[in-house]
């Protein structure tokens, strides 16, 4: 194995990668701030009469050169954002496509990796570039390729950071599994899970959290995108963890009934569509064992809690930043989802907690004993 396993900038690339992450908390934070401002003081008093939602105050919004700065800075950070850890990961991919065959292939391989050749990839995962990644999550130009998610890895702190979503000054890598595995701890005080899943697990470092927490657990995580499940597993290999990835959908995993302890997911919801959220849904209660928990983190995006402005700017990412059920998502109530698909009204639940900067959308609920 050449190198460390994972995205790894040098002294330069890093640097730039500062860059971009320091403008694009100016643009979400200081413009944001702008645009909040010339909307509450100078908008909505001119207007013949207030904006009732958030078409209405994107009518005001829209003609205004602030508005229209807002947008340019916002989609043009982000194609500096990709531009710049695809810089790393040019400069790196050979090798670390060597070093995940060496972890992959290893006589001391502790965890698995399963591909499907049967997976039939949804919209929008399959249709869209999401935050207009480029060539999406699943994009392969080599055998073993790993390329989608060195570049998403490189992204991830970056982009919460600058969203004021992190976990705090200098988190680790897995600090939003912890996060998690924490909140399962306090509304489950009693569940000593012996098996966990992961859905939508992306790249894998908060699927390691969950080993970390629950070491005498069996943990597994499972995602649509290959590249992906790829480099989560050469990940946990490379940090000696035993986890199970498998490129599986959520809406229709391979799992007996009743497999699971804890079943947890972080923002893949609003990455789904309507119909996903009811298949995987259903497929959670269908999975977890009695007295087992359902835990799932979201985007904390609902209306009821987004002034007006905020509405506006987040449907915009909608339209224009590869994030097409963000609004869709935000638009549903998660306790009635649970509900629907199965759980009890006293047992299920949609709820908010926060951690250092950042507040996240829970829900979920547990199965009685
Ligand atoms: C924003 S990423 C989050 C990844 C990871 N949980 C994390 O926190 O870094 C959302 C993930 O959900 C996955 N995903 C979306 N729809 C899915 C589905 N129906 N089944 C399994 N994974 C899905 C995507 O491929 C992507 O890896």
């Amino acid at each position: 194995m050449k190198e460390k396993f994972g995205f790894a900038p040098n002294t330069d690339e890093a640097s730039r990668q500062a860059f971009v992450a320091s403008l694009k908390k100016f643009v979400n934070f200081d413009v944001e701030a702008q645009l909040a401002d010339l909307f509450d003081n100078q908008l909505v008093s001119a207007a013949n009469s207030p904006p009732a939602n958030r078409d209405e105050a994107a009518a005001l919004l829209e003609p205004h050169p602030l508005y229209q700065l807002w947008s340019s800075l916002t989609f043009h950070s982000q194609n500096l954002m990709w531009d710049a850890v695809q810089t790393t990961t040019d400069r790196t991919i050979e090798d670390q496509v060597e070093s995940y065959r060496a972890l992959s292939q290893s006589p001391d391989c502790k965890g698995s990796v399963s591909l499907s050749d049967k997976l039939c990839v949804k919209a929008p995962v399959a249709t869209t570039e999401i935050h207009r990644q480029p060539g999406g999550y699943w994009r392969e130009k080599r055998s073993d390729d790993i390329e989608a998610a060195l570049n998403y890895s490189g992204t991830v702190d970056l982009y919460r950071n600058a969203k004021g979503m992190g976990m705090g000054a200098k988190p680790s890598a897995d600090a939003i599994g912890q996060f998690v595995a924490a909140i399962a701890r306090k509304y489950a005080p009693d569940l000593e899970p012996r098996s966990v899943l992961d859905m939508g697990c992306g790249t894998g470092e908060q699927t390691l959290a969950y080993k970390r927490a629950f070491p005498d657990a069996n943990v597994t995580g499972i995602d649509v995108a290959r590249p992906f499940i790829r480099f989560a597993h050469g990940l946990a290999e490379s940090e000696g963890m035993a986890i199970d990835f498998a490129e599986m959908d959520a809406g229709a995993t391979a799992f007996d009934d009743e497999s699971f302890d804890l079943i947890v997911s972080i923002i893949m919801f609003h990455e789904t569509t309507k119909a996903q959220v009811h298949d995987i849904m259903r497929e959670c209660w269908r999975l977890i064992r009695p007295g087992g928990l359902v835990l799932h983190l979201d985007v904390p995006y609902q209306p009821d809690r987004m002034p007006l402005v905020k509405q506006v700017t987040n449907n915009w990412q909608v339209r224009h930043n590869g994030e097409p059920f963000w609004s869709g998502f935000a638009d549903l109530d998660m306790k009635e989802e649970a509900i629907k698909a199965g759980f009890a009204p006293d047992s299920a639940f949609a709820t908010y907690e926060g951690q250092g900067p950042a507040i996240y959308h829970f829900f979920g609920g547990r199965k009685p004993s």
